[in-house]
């Protein structure tokens, strides 16, 4: 048997079903420090990934950064919607602010690469944001992915420095989790499987 069909066991399937989100507010300091981070990201490229486009990069937003994002975000958000209000404003301006690190999973959907489709390319980008989660799990940190308007605006993306053709994937709030995070009902996976049979009996 070779190593890679051999099972590993039990202890996988209890991390990936332990897998849980963070909300940003509860986590803290530390944020995984170089080293760690590059263990996290060393698991998270292991992604599938049609063609070997590597459609993926990072940005690393912490300290100042945050806060200045936060500022950049805000000030779109109103020029975008005047009237949403301060609450709208605070919240855009805090957004970066409340994990001690973000990472910006950038999808590179480069049209060069168009024998692979980009739907595709981008679910390669998706899976690094999971798998970041669940190695940051398991090195004792905490994480959640979170979007948001700012995820999908042009200038948002500007002040990031993306080019034409990047998307923002996610970002990954990342930090030690204050709390337990509280856990919430799963799907049932029996109640979502179905048989497929070519007669659709
Ligand atoms: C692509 C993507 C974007 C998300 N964006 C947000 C978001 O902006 N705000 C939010 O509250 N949850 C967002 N979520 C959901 C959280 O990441 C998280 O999955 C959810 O709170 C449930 O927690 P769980 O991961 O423990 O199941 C997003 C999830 C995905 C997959």
């Amino acid at each position: 048997m070779t190593d890679i069909a051999k099972p590993i066991g039990d202890g996988a399937l209890a991390a990936l079903d332990a897998r849980r989100s963070v909300p940003a507010r509860q986590l803290a300091e530390p944020a995984p420090d170089d080293a760690a981070l590059l263990r996290l990201l060393r698991s998270a490229v292991r992604v599938p990934d049609h063609g070997k486009r590597v459609p993926f990069r990072f940005l690393r937003v912490r300290g100042a950064a945050r806060d200045a994002l936060g500022e950049r975000v805000a000030a779109i958000g109103r020029r975008l919607r005047p009237d949403a209000g301060q609450a709208a404003f605070d919240k855009d301006r805090q957004r970066f602010s409340h994990a001690p690190l973000v990472l910006v999973v950038v999808a590179v959907l480069d049209p060069a690469d168009a024998a692979i489709p980009e739907q595709e390319r981008l679910m390669t980008a998706g899976c690094v944001c999971f798998a970041l989660l669940q190695a940051a799990q398991a090195l004792g940190y905490g994480g959640s992915w979170l979007t948001g308007w700012p995820a999908f605006d042009r200038e948002v993306m500007d002040a990031l420095r993306l080019g034409p053709d990047e998307r923002i994937a996610g970002f990954v709030h990342l930090g030690t989790p204050r709390i337990e995070a509280p856990e919430r009902e799963r799907p049932d996976p029996a109640a979502l499987l179905r048989e497929w049979s070519p007669d659709g009996a």
